[in-house]
């Protein structure tokens, strides 16, 4: 299969506002080293899941991207068929967006509350002046709503989003991604807030998507059981790393870094054997302002060395496709 996306020595800094007396003492050019050097690509028609506790980088990744993050706080390449995203133009990101697009947890937050169901499905097709016909505006917008699993009725497009559900609401940001045909979305935690008796469909509806249309995803989550069941690959971040990635299977029946090992042992089991003692970690992920010197997880490793402290791991090839990094491999 081929890759949709290439991404190379990816680094997202954000810059930290100091004040002003620290400013007078020459402390500036702080920054929050939100994602830390990752590498990954995606085929065509994959679903790739981003998996790790909250502050791990995963969202900065997903915004990175798809160009939402300004350019001069990225470093790296980012190519989306083989253009660099990087170095786009504004015509060239207009483009992209329309091809590629987010989808994200909060969809109270991302729908414009003044705006009707019709508006916030047709925006994007208008956005992009796609469509000039109305009555061609129409049809799409209700082809849209019918594939998100919503009624495409007069009563319904008129809704405002404080009048639906949190499921219809998610549909609804979904109707707005997929009305444009999209090749990538980047779907970050999109049912995390919702019911579990919902997450099930929005999932399914997703995954429909990929097969019909041979859409690819990243699909962002903390939740590893979820990240099994979904994706063809699973890559473990932490602190703005990667620390193993490899397809789902390999991941939770072999995993090598003691990270994923912890996070698998947290897992509900879901008829996994595992062999030994549970492993627990410890502790909150430490800032990353000062990253740690060595490997990023070593403070919290309990089978972290010397080479652990001083060195840094790199992705090493377990098995085909099946990378970790760990100096205790
Ligand atoms: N706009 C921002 N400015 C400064 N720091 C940020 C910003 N957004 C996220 N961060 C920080 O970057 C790190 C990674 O955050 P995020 O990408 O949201 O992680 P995740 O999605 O895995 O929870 C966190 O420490 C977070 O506080
Ligand atoms: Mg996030």
């Amino acid at each position: 299969m081929e890759d949709l996306l290439k991404v190379h020595n990816l680094k997202v800094n954000y810059p930290i506002k100091e004040s002003f007396i620290n400013l007078m003492k020459g402390k500036n050019n702080k920054y929050v080293h939100a994602v830390n050097d990752i590498s990954f690509n995606i085929k065509k028609g994959e679903i790739l899941s981003m998996v790790g506790e909250s502050g791990s980088g995963k969202t900065t990744a997903g915004k990175a991207v798809l160009r939402l993050i300004e350019k001069n706080m990225i470093q790296g390449e980012i190519l989306f068929n083989d253009r660099n995203i990087l170095k786009a133009n504004k015509d060239e990101i207009r483009e992209y967006r329309r091809k590629a697009q987010m989808i994200f947890q909060d969809s109270y937050q991302s729908l414009n509350p003044k705006n009707t169901v019709y508006d916030i499905v047709a925006e994007p097709l208008k956005v992009n002046s796609m469509i000039k016909e109305s009555t061609e505006l129409n049809e799409r917008v209700k082809a849209a709503l019918v594939q998100s699993g919503l009624p495409a009725t007069n009563y319904f497009l008129n809704r405002y989003p404080h009048e639906l559900s949190g499921g219809q609401r998610q549909r609804v940001a979904i109707a707005g991604t997929i009305i444009l045909e999209p090749d990538f979305i980047i779907a970050d935690e999109p049912v995390s807030m919702l019911d579990v008796s919902i997450r099930a469909d929005i999932l399914r509806l997703m995954i429909e998507q990929r097969d019909k249309y041979n859409v690819s995803y990243i699909f962002i989550t903390h939740d590893l059981s979820l990240a099994w069941v979904l994706s063809d690959r699973i890559a473990i971040m932490y602190l703005g790393k990667i620390l193993e990635i490899g397809s789902g299977d390999e991941i939770i029946k072999n995993p090598c870094n003691p990270y994923s090992k912890a996070l698998i042992d947290i897992m509900p089991k879901m008829g996994i054997k595992k062999k030994g003692k549970k492993l627990l970690i410890e502790g909150e992920i430490p800032s990353p302002i000062d990253l740690p010197k060595g490997c990023v997880f070593h403070m919290r490793c309990p089978y972290a060395k010397d080479i652990c402290r001083e060195e840094e791991p790199t992705l090493q090839e377990i098995s085909p496709e099946h990378f970790a990094a760990c100096h205790i491999l």
